[in-house]
Protein backbone atom coordinates (compact mmCIF):
# COMPACT_ATOMS: atom_id res chain seq x y z
CA UNK A 1 0.00 0.00 0.00
CA UNK A 2 1.60 3.21 -1.04
CA UNK A 3 -0.74 5.81 0.74
CA UNK A 4 -3.37 5.12 3.56
CA UNK A 5 -5.97 8.03 4.59
CA UNK A 6 -7.48 7.25 8.07
CA UNK A 7 -10.28 9.27 8.83
CA UNK A 8 -8.80 12.36 8.31
CA UNK A 9 -11.10 15.94 9.08
CA UNK A 10 -9.47 19.23 8.08
CA UNK A 11 -11.54 22.56 8.39
CA UNK A 12 -10.13 26.19 8.70
CA UNK A 13 -11.21 29.06 10.58
CA UNK A 14 -12.39 28.50 13.98
CA UNK A 15 -14.35 25.15 15.29
CA UNK A 16 -16.41 27.16 18.39
CA UNK A 17 -18.14 29.15 15.22
CA UNK A 18 -21.62 27.94 14.80
CA UNK A 19 -21.28 28.41 10.89
CA UNK A 20 -18.11 26.17 11.21
CA UNK A 21 -18.02 23.18 8.71
CA UNK A 22 -15.18 21.15 8.13
CA UNK A 23 -14.19 20.97 4.42
CA UNK A 24 -13.36 16.97 4.81
CA UNK A 25 -15.25 15.33 7.42
CA UNK A 26 -13.35 11.31 8.56
CA UNK A 27 -12.22 10.79 4.97
CA UNK A 28 -10.32 7.41 4.02
CA UNK A 29 -8.66 6.35 1.52
CA UNK A 30 -6.09 3.77 0.20
CA UNK A 31 -3.84 4.06 -2.76
CA UNK A 32 -1.82 0.91 -3.75
CA UNK A 33 1.69 1.25 -5.48
CA UNK A 34 0.86 1.82 -9.39
CA UNK A 35 -2.51 3.12 -8.73
CA UNK A 36 -4.23 5.64 -11.32
CA UNK A 37 -6.98 8.09 -9.78
CA UNK A 38 -8.87 10.68 -11.21
CA UNK A 39 -10.49 12.73 -8.66
CA UNK A 40 -13.56 15.09 -9.77
CA UNK A 41 -15.77 17.43 -7.36
CA UNK A 42 -17.17 20.44 -7.67
CA UNK A 43 -15.22 24.06 -6.84
CA UNK A 44 -14.54 24.46 -3.10
CA UNK A 45 -15.11 20.74 -2.35
CA UNK A 46 -12.10 20.23 -0.61
CA UNK A 47 -10.01 19.01 -3.81
CA UNK A 48 -6.91 21.25 -3.18
CA UNK A 49 -6.98 20.67 0.75
CA UNK A 50 -6.90 16.87 0.15
CA UNK A 51 -4.07 17.28 -2.13
CA UNK A 52 -2.18 19.41 0.37
CA UNK A 53 -2.43 17.20 3.08
CA UNK A 54 -1.41 14.46 0.88
CA UNK A 55 1.28 16.02 -0.04
CA UNK A 56 3.02 17.06 3.43
CA UNK A 57 2.08 20.76 2.64
CA UNK A 58 -0.62 20.98 5.23
CA UNK A 59 -1.61 18.88 8.27
CA UNK A 60 -5.16 17.81 9.31
CA UNK A 61 -6.93 18.58 12.23
CA UNK A 62 -7.40 14.61 13.18
CA UNK A 63 -6.93 11.06 11.31
CA UNK A 64 -3.64 9.92 10.22
CA UNK A 65 -2.15 10.10 6.71
CA UNK A 66 0.34 6.81 6.23
CA UNK A 67 2.70 6.59 3.08
CA UNK A 68 4.21 3.15 2.91
CA UNK A 69 3.14 2.64 6.68
CA UNK A 70 5.14 5.61 7.81
CA UNK A 71 2.76 8.75 9.81
CA UNK A 72 3.96 11.84 8.12
CA UNK A 73 1.50 14.00 10.34
CA UNK A 74 4.31 13.11 12.90
CA UNK A 75 7.36 14.16 10.50
CA UNK A 76 9.65 17.19 11.44
CA UNK A 77 10.29 20.07 8.95
CA UNK A 78 13.25 18.65 7.85
CA UNK A 79 11.55 15.05 7.56
CA UNK A 80 8.82 16.75 5.55
CA UNK A 81 10.99 18.74 3.75
CA UNK A 82 12.93 15.32 2.10
CA UNK A 83 9.99 13.62 1.92
CA UNK A 84 8.16 15.76 -0.26
CA UNK A 85 11.65 16.37 -2.40
CA UNK A 86 12.20 12.55 -2.96
CA UNK A 87 8.66 11.24 -2.80
CA UNK A 88 6.44 13.35 -4.16
CA UNK A 89 5.89 15.06 -7.48
CA UNK A 90 3.65 18.14 -6.80
CA UNK A 91 1.49 20.45 -9.63
CA UNK A 92 -0.22 22.90 -8.06
CA UNK A 93 -3.45 24.21 -9.36
CA UNK A 94 -1.36 28.10 -10.20
CA UNK A 95 1.66 26.41 -12.14
CA UNK A 96 3.88 28.52 -9.64
CA UNK A 97 6.57 28.81 -11.89
CA UNK A 98 9.66 31.52 -10.69
CA UNK A 99 8.78 34.46 -12.86
CA UNK A 100 12.60 35.31 -12.77
CA UNK A 101 13.97 32.11 -13.98
CA UNK A 102 13.63 30.34 -17.70
CA UNK A 103 11.54 27.76 -18.13
CA UNK A 104 14.33 25.02 -18.10
CA UNK A 105 15.93 27.00 -14.51
CA UNK A 106 12.37 26.22 -12.95
CA UNK A 107 11.85 22.82 -14.24
CA UNK A 108 15.57 22.20 -12.32
CA UNK A 109 14.59 23.69 -9.11
CA UNK A 110 13.70 20.44 -7.10
CA UNK A 111 17.44 19.20 -8.50
CA UNK A 112 19.56 21.84 -6.37
CA UNK A 113 19.95 19.71 -3.58
CA UNK A 114 21.83 17.61 -5.59
CA UNK A 115 25.46 18.30 -5.55
CA UNK A 116 27.56 15.84 -7.68
CA UNK A 117 27.99 16.53 -11.21
CA UNK A 118 26.75 13.05 -12.42
CA UNK A 119 23.59 13.96 -10.84
CA UNK A 120 22.96 16.97 -11.86
CA UNK A 121 24.06 15.92 -15.73
CA UNK A 122 21.62 12.95 -15.30
CA UNK A 123 18.87 15.75 -14.38
CA UNK A 124 19.63 17.93 -17.08
CA UNK A 125 19.53 14.58 -19.54
CA UNK A 126 15.78 13.63 -17.74
CA UNK A 127 14.68 17.55 -18.15
CA UNK A 128 15.73 17.42 -21.62
CA UNK A 129 13.88 14.43 -22.35
CA UNK A 130 10.35 15.27 -20.26
CA UNK A 131 10.32 18.19 -21.71
CA UNK A 132 10.54 17.08 -25.43
CA UNK A 133 8.01 15.04 -24.90
CA UNK A 134 5.99 17.52 -23.58
CA UNK A 135 7.03 20.09 -26.68
CA UNK A 136 8.12 22.85 -24.32
CA UNK A 137 12.17 21.94 -24.92
CA UNK A 138 12.49 24.60 -27.46
CA UNK A 139 11.23 27.09 -24.98
CA UNK A 140 13.70 26.73 -22.25
CA UNK A 141 15.55 29.80 -22.39
CA UNK A 142 12.42 31.80 -21.92
CA UNK A 143 10.67 33.05 -19.06
CA UNK A 144 7.61 32.22 -18.00
CA UNK A 145 5.83 35.74 -18.44
CA UNK A 146 6.35 35.04 -22.28
CA UNK A 147 4.90 31.81 -22.50
CA UNK A 148 1.00 30.91 -22.64
CA UNK A 149 -0.66 29.25 -19.90
CA UNK A 150 -0.72 25.56 -21.24
CA UNK A 151 3.31 25.94 -21.75
CA UNK A 152 3.90 26.99 -18.37
CA UNK A 153 1.37 24.21 -17.00
CA UNK A 154 3.43 21.54 -18.99
CA UNK A 155 6.54 22.93 -17.49
CA UNK A 156 4.98 22.46 -13.93
CA UNK A 157 4.51 18.79 -14.50
CA UNK A 158 7.87 18.36 -15.74
CA UNK A 159 9.09 19.83 -13.16
CA UNK A 160 7.22 17.43 -10.76
CA UNK A 161 8.49 14.71 -12.51
CA UNK A 162 12.00 15.55 -12.49
CA UNK A 163 13.33 13.64 -9.21
CA UNK A 164 11.22 10.64 -10.39
CA UNK A 165 8.80 10.86 -7.40
CA UNK A 166 6.57 7.68 -6.55
CA UNK A 167 3.27 9.64 -6.56
CA UNK A 168 2.37 12.70 -9.04
CA UNK A 169 -0.26 14.73 -6.95
CA UNK A 170 -1.91 16.81 -9.83
CA UNK A 171 -4.36 19.73 -9.34
CA UNK A 172 -6.18 20.13 -13.01
CA UNK A 173 -2.33 19.55 -14.45
CA UNK A 174 -4.55 20.11 -17.95
CA UNK A 175 -6.90 23.08 -16.85
CA UNK A 176 -4.81 25.47 -19.60
CA UNK A 177 -4.06 22.84 -22.20
CA UNK A 178 -6.32 22.32 -25.39
CA UNK A 179 -7.79 19.09 -25.87
CA UNK A 180 -4.31 17.70 -28.28
CA UNK A 181 -2.22 18.84 -25.30
CA UNK A 182 -4.22 17.08 -22.90
CA UNK A 183 -3.42 13.67 -24.72
CA UNK A 184 -0.02 14.44 -24.85
CA UNK A 185 0.13 14.84 -20.89
CA UNK A 186 -2.23 11.79 -20.70
CA UNK A 187 0.19 9.52 -22.53
CA UNK A 188 2.92 11.06 -20.96
CA UNK A 189 1.54 10.35 -17.60
CA UNK A 190 0.35 6.83 -18.47
CA UNK A 191 3.96 5.51 -19.94
CA UNK A 192 5.27 6.81 -16.86
CA UNK A 193 2.96 4.81 -14.66
CA UNK A 194 3.43 1.79 -16.95
CA UNK A 195 7.45 1.88 -16.73
CA UNK A 196 8.11 3.51 -13.57
CA UNK A 197 4.92 2.41 -11.66
CA UNK A 198 4.42 6.32 -10.98
CA UNK A 199 1.09 6.26 -8.94
CA UNK A 200 -0.96 9.01 -10.50
CA UNK A 201 -3.55 11.03 -8.23
CA UNK A 202 -4.99 13.81 -10.46
CA UNK A 203 -8.06 16.38 -9.56
CA UNK A 204 -9.30 17.42 -13.03
CA UNK A 205 -12.58 18.29 -14.45
CA UNK A 206 -11.81 16.96 -17.55
CA UNK A 207 -13.87 13.62 -17.92
CA UNK A 208 -11.29 12.67 -21.04
CA UNK A 209 -8.40 12.71 -18.51
CA UNK A 210 -10.50 11.17 -15.78
CA UNK A 211 -11.51 8.11 -18.45
CA UNK A 212 -7.77 7.29 -18.66
CA UNK A 213 -7.36 6.93 -15.33
CA UNK A 214 -7.85 3.08 -13.53
CA UNK A 215 -10.38 4.71 -11.05
CA UNK A 216 -12.86 8.04 -10.90
CA UNK A 217 -13.23 9.10 -7.36
CA UNK A 218 -15.93 12.19 -6.22
CA UNK A 219 -15.30 14.59 -3.51
CA UNK A 220 -18.89 14.91 -1.67
CA UNK A 221 -19.57 16.21 1.70
CA UNK A 222 -15.93 15.88 2.73
CA UNK A 223 -16.28 12.19 1.73
CA UNK A 224 -15.10 9.94 -1.04
CA UNK A 225 -17.34 8.22 -2.95
CA UNK A 226 -16.42 5.91 -5.81
CA UNK A 227 -18.06 6.70 -9.09
N1 LIG B 1 -6.27 28.50 3.65
C1 LIG B 1 -7.60 28.54 3.72
N2 LIG B 1 -8.24 29.30 4.64
C2 LIG B 1 -9.58 29.34 4.75
N3 LIG B 1 -10.41 28.61 3.96
C3 LIG B 1 -9.85 27.83 3.03
C4 LIG B 1 -8.43 27.75 2.85
N4 LIG B 1 -8.17 26.88 1.84
C5 LIG B 1 -9.37 26.46 1.41
N5 LIG B 1 -10.38 27.02 2.12
C6 LIG B 1 -11.82 26.75 1.94
O1 LIG B 1 -11.99 25.33 1.95
C7 LIG B 1 -12.92 24.93 0.95
C8 LIG B 1 -12.25 23.92 0.02
O2 LIG B 1 -11.22 24.57 -0.72
P1 LIG B 1 -10.37 23.83 -1.81
O3 LIG B 1 -9.39 24.80 -2.34
O4 LIG B 1 -9.83 22.57 -1.24
O5 LIG B 1 -11.49 23.48 -2.90
P2 LIG B 1 -11.34 22.84 -4.34
O6 LIG B 1 -12.23 21.61 -4.38
O7 LIG B 1 -9.90 22.64 -4.66
O8 LIG B 1 -11.98 23.95 -5.28
P3 LIG B 1 -11.60 24.39 -6.79
O9 LIG B 1 -12.20 23.35 -7.71
O10 LIG B 1 -12.28 25.71 -6.93
O11 LIG B 1 -10.12 24.48 -6.90
C9 LIG B 1 -13.40 26.18 0.26
O12 LIG B 1 -14.63 26.55 0.81
C10 LIG B 1 -12.31 27.19 0.58
O13 LIG B 1 -12.84 28.48 0.63
MG1 LIG C 1 -8.64 23.50 -6.05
Amino acid sequence: MLLDLDHITKGFGNPADPNYRPVLKELSMKVEEGERIAILGPSGSGKTTLLNLIGGLDYPDSGSVRFRGNEITGYSVPEMDRFRNQQIGFVFQFHHLLPQCTLLENVLVPTLVNHTRSEREEKLERASELMKRVGIWEFRHKLPGKLSGGECQRAAVVRAMINAPSVLLADEPTGALDRENVDVMADLLLELNESDGLTLLLVTHSMDLAKRMGKILELKSGKLELK
